[in-house]
C-alpha cells in the first residue's frame, strides 16, 4: 500500500503547489491514499469549507488539522458534515467534528487516520499518549484496519519521538506536523512504524514559518503587533512523506518529497517507474 502525507498547507501559495501536482503524483505513483494537513490553508489560519472541498476534489482523501483547526469560525459548523476533515482527537469532549476517520481505498483497504495534538509548548489538551492507546485498542492494526496513520501535531521533537516509540509496531505511520520545517530523521522504527518528526509545511520557505517576514521580525523585536500576519506569497515547496506498507500494515519504505519552491528537490526513488516520472 502506498501513502502520501503532505505537511501543513500554508495560504494560497501552499494550496497552489498542492493543486498543481497532486493528481499527477497520485496517478504516477499509484497512491492508495493521500492525507494532507490543512490547518493553515486559509490565509495561514484554519480552513474554510470552500478550501476544504477544493483540496478533497483535487485528490486528498483526508485533511487533518491542529491548533489552528477552528481559526475560521465556519469550521465549527461545516466540520460536522465533512467526516474527511479531522481535528485533534484529544480535544475536550463536545468539540465539533471527529478526531478520526476511516477511508476505504480503491483496492478495498481500510485506512484509519487520526489527528493528535501535543501538549509541550502548546495548549494542554487531553493526554495524546492515552488517547492513542485507546484508539489502537478500539481499532487494532490488522484487525480493525489495514493501515493506521497518526498526524501528531506537536511543537517538541521529544514529545513526537516519545509518542512514535510508544506506538511503534502498532501503527503504520506517525507523521509529525506543526513546526513547518521538514526534519531529516524519516525512518522505519524498530517494530515497523514509519516516522518523521516533522513533514514540513507546503508553503513559501522565504518566510517565517510560512508568513511574510516583516511582521514576525517586528514582533520579536518590539513585542507589539503592527499588522496582521499574512502568508508569504512566493512559490511554495510541496513537502510530504512517501510511505509503502506491507500486507500487515507496517512500513517497508519511507522517503521525503519536496517539490517546487526554494528547498532542494527530492522524490522517492523507489516509486520512480519511468524516466518521465523521475522528474517529480
Ligand atoms: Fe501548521
Ligand atoms: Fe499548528
Amino acid at each position: 500500500m502506498r501513502l502520501l502525507f503532505v505537511g501543513d498547507i500554508v495560504g494560497r501559495a501552499g494550496r497552489a503547489i498542492f493543486l498543481e501536482h497532486i493528481q499527477r503524483l497520485r496517478a504516477t505513483w499509484r497512491l492508495d491514499c493521500v492525507i494532507v494537513n490543512g490547518e493553515n490553508a486559509a490565509g495561514g489560519f484554519g480552513i474554510t469549507e470552500t478550501i476544504c472541498t477544493e483540496l478533497l476534489a483535487a485528490g486528498a482523501d483526508c485533511i487533518t488539522l491542529g491548533n489552528h483547526a477552528f481559526d475560521q469560525r465556519e469550521a465549527l459548523v461545516f466540520i460536522a458534515r465533512e467526516p474527511r476533515l479531522v481535528r485533534p482527537l484529544n480535544y475536550p469532549k463536545g468539540a465539533p467534528g471527529n478526531g478520526a476517520h476511516m477511508i476505504q481505498s480503491a483496492s478495498g483497504a481500510r485506512i484509519l487516520i487520526i489527528n493528535l495534538m501535543g501538549r509541550v509548548f502548546m495548549e494542554a489538551l487531553d493526554d495524546p499518549f492515552a488517547t492513542a492507546a485507546r484508539e489502537i485498542a478500539t481499532c487494532p492494526l490488522g484487525v480493525g484496519c489495514d493501515a493506521f496513520i497518526i498526524d501528531f501535531h506537536a511543537e517538541a521533537s521529544s514529545e513526537k519521538q516519545a509518542l512514535a516509540h510508544f506506538v511503534d509496531g502498532r501503527v503504520s505511520l506517525v507523521a509529525g506536523t506543526h513546526t513547518h520545517v521538514p526534519t531529516a530523521d524519516h525512518q522505519i522504527l524498530p517494530r515497523g512504524t514509519a516516522y518523521i518528526t516533522d513533514v514540513g509545511m507546503s508553503g513559501d520557505y522565504d518566510s517565517v514559518i510560512g508568513m511574510d517576514k516583516e511582521e514576525p521580525i517586528r514582533r520579536f523585536m518590539t513585542k507589539l503587533p503592527a499588522s496582521r500576519f499574512e502568508p508569504a506569497a512566493g512559490s511554495a515547496t510541496l513537502c510530504g512523506i512517501a510511505v509503502e506498507l506491507d500486507t500487515t500494515g507496517l512500513a517497508t519504505k519511507i522517503a521525503p518529497i519536496r517539490i517546487g519552491g526554494r528547498l532542494s528537490q527530492v522524490c522517492p526513488e523507489f516509486w520512480q517507474i519511468t524516466q518521465e516520472a523521475a522528474t517529480c
